[in-house]
């Protein structure tokens, strides 16, 4: 079977958009199969070089300086705002930088939450979402005495859309959900969901985590009112995300954390704040980060976007397809236009056991609930599952060596 499987694969190889090479850590471990895509990326070399010219260079704390440096360093951090507001297809004043998609999430539930929401108020979430984007609204509803309604899911991992359609109404007042789930790869029907949501005076929150290096946004397109997204996982740097809000949204959320930078004028007499974005982003930003974030985003903008989602679509389907060779192992979630990430369950083998198996092969994998509490108990996965996650400079070779090594992993322990 592995022989017919390799045959396969190199009739259909297209070249990997763009090569390893790019990537100084997977450069530097030509034996490492990096399958942990959904968990971080890796960095291409001029997202690394972005960050230490900017150290070395133009190092200087931004919106304070009396300084050239200090000049140039707010400059470089106000065009890279400009640069993620290019890349999502918004208005720079509508761009907040945080620390990654769980601090956006917070301070949109913080800030419009705690000044929006009231007893009796819903918020709907999905089954599929990632704990960050439950527990913040969790928080919330405490604080608030609003009410957490769940999405149920299909059995293909998909949204049950008769259910959310029951479920909105107008005590509605947020529907919160993933562009793509970190654990299934499913992607909801966002257009429709809100289309439905806008429709009885929701807001929508979309979070853009997973789908962002793979699938982009077109937030001017999208409807919704909030988007968020984390560096890391879309080949920038940690400790920078983004939040995405509709500018008269913004305008009008309360500040969530006070400090430096976030004002126009203090006194013991009563403090005013200033506008967004920079309402939001109190104290020293991840200024060097941020440069590096844009960096990121200006590369994967130069790259023939259209052909990295064929190469990851093709080696999701030669991943499903070497699966259906393996006994007693199973994709969870199989709904159809899916993102590049599987969720396998195996018969008898525990997906810690299988995970560590393949580490000695050098192939990393993630197991777990993939913070997806929810999903897995609505699964019946107690065990939870082994994730494999792919990205652009993942290739059909990659594959071949997970299926090979899944296949006498499993025959060792099934
Ligand atoms: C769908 C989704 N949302 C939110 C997050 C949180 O991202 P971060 O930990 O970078 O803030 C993740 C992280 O895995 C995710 O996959």
């Amino acid at each position: 079977m592995r022989i017919c499987c390799f045959m396969v694969v190199l009739f259909m190889d297209h070249s990997p958009l763009p090569d390893r090479a790019a990537f100084p850590l997977l450069a530097a471990n030509p034996e490492l199969v990096w399958l942990d895509n959904a968990a971080t990326t890796q960095k291409p070399r001029v997202v690394l070089d972005a960050e230490r010219r900017f150290y070395e260079e133009s190092n200087a704390n931004v919106h304070r300086g009396g300084h050239r440096l200090g000049y140039a360093a707010t400059e470089a951090y106000e065009a890279a705002r400009q640069t993620v507001a290019r890349f999502i297809n918004a208005n720079a004043q509508e761009v907040v930088f945080t620390r990654g998609a769980t601090e956006a999430i917070n301070l949109v539930a913080y800030s419009w939450g705690g000044s929006e929401l009231k007893a009796g108020d819903e918020i709907l979430l999905s089954t599929l979402e990632h704990h960050a984007n439950i527990v913040p609204w969790q928080l919330v509803a405490q604080r608030t005495g609003a009410v957490i309604r769940p999405i149920p899911l299909q059995e293909d991992g998909q949204i049950d859309m008769t259910a959310f359609a029951d479920l909105l109404g107008p005590r509605t007042r947020l529907v919160a959900i993933s562009q793509m789930s970190n654990a299934l790869g499913v992607c909801p029907p966002l257009e429709q969901m809100i289309a439905a949501a806008r429709a009885v005076g929701a807001c929508v929150l979309v979070d853009g985590a997973q789908g962002i290096a793979h699938q982009g946004v077109d937030v001017a397109a999208l409807g919704a009112d909030f988007y968020v997204f984390s560096g890391h996982k879309v080949f920038g740097p940690t400790g920078i995300g983004v939040l995405w809000g509709r500018a008269e949204l913004l305008a009008q959320m309360p500040p969530w954390q006070g400090g430096g930078e976030m004002i126009e004028r203090v006194s013991f007499d009563g403090t005013t704040f200033a506008p967004a974005p920079r309402r939001f982003e109190a104290g020293t930003p991840a200024f060097a980060q941020t440069v590096a974030l844009a960096a990121a985003l200006d590369w994967l903008a130069g790259q023939d976007r259209l052909a990295i989602a064929q190469h990851e679509t093709a080696l999701y389907q030669q991943l499903a397809d070497g699966i259906t060779y393996l006994d007693g192992v199973r994709i969870v979630g199989t709904a159809p236009g899916k993102g590049p990430i599987a969720s396998l369950v195996f018969g008898r083998a525990h997906p810690y056991d299988v995970a560590q198996f393949l580490d000695e092969r050098d192939i990393a994998v993630r197991v777990g609930n993939h913070c997806a509490g929810p999903l897995m108990q609505s699964l019946g996965l107690s065990q939870g599952t082994l994730r494999v996650s792919l990205a652009l400079y993942n290739t059909t070779a990659d594959i071949d060596a997970l299926l090979a090594a899944l296949e006498d992993t499993l025959e060792l322990l099934q």
